[in-house]
């Protein structure tokens, strides 16, 4: 699997109601937060526009921002960004103390993530945690599609971690936006069971890096 074809890059404001709507509440930065090491570098594995870096980045934290789509790169955001894909990581062995993916690559329904993860486990140094955010599925989001969009939770379990739930919302500021992106996601359908607040259950996977080569 090489890039997979994204939207925002195409789209920057749908991308930003998106972004704003989903988590709103901020759930999932906050496990993030709590999950990785309060020092050292992080990596960001598809950084999108940099949302999540941006909120991660503390004083005593860096985060690297690997994103492939250089038109979602978003250079106004101070961010370390550097250009790359998961499968084939642009640094050198142990680089990191933890590495994390929010939506991004390791969706496992469609195809094997294996060698992204084992890109994961080269870069991050032994013992650092590995964090991988997915959906869920069995909440009002996922129930508009047709397919299953819930990640392949027996996967991570069998590669080594371990799936903390999210209870969160997509709260939209308005109809309007509700359904500009939910018919970009789920057809007209999605237009026509939009509403300003759905549900949204997140998997948080947690693992950690084997230092293997
Ligand atoms: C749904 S967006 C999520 C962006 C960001 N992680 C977030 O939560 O806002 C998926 C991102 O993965 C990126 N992506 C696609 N193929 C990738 C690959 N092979 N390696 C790393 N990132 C990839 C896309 O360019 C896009 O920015």
């Amino acid at each position: 699997m090489a890039v997979i074809p994204f939207y925002g890059s195409d789209d920057p404001d749908l991308f930003a109601i998106e972004r704003g709507a989903m988590d709103r509440e901020g759930r999932v930065i906050a496990a993030l937060d709590e999950n990785l090491p309060t020092t050292g570098t992080a990596l960001d594995v598809g950084a999108g526009d940099g949302f999540t870096a941006e909120r991660l980045t503390t004083r005593t934290r860096n985060v690297v921002a690997l994103e492939p789509a250089a038109g979602m790169i978003r250079r106004d955001r101070r961010l370390a960004w550097v250009q790359g894909e998961a499968e084939c990581l642009p640094f050198a062995d142990a680089s990191f103390g933890a590495a994390y993916a929010t939506w991004a690559y390791f969706f496992s329904r469609n195809w094997d993530p294996s060698p992204g993860l084992r890109e994961l486990h080269r870069v991050v140094r032994r013992g650092g945690p590995l964090l991988i955010v997915d959906n869920l599925g069995s909440d009002e989001f996922s129930a508009l599609s047709l397919d299953d969009m819930s990640a392949d939770t027996e996967f991570w379990v069998r590669n080594g971690f371990a799936c903390l739930a999210i209870d969160t919302h997509f709260d939209f500021e308005n109809m309007t936006e509700a359904r500009a992106l939910l018919e970009l996601f789920f057809g007209e359908t999605g237009g026509e069971r939009a509403a300003l607040r759905l549900s949204f259950r997140v998997g948080l996977f947690v693992g950690r890096s084997s230092g293997c080569r």
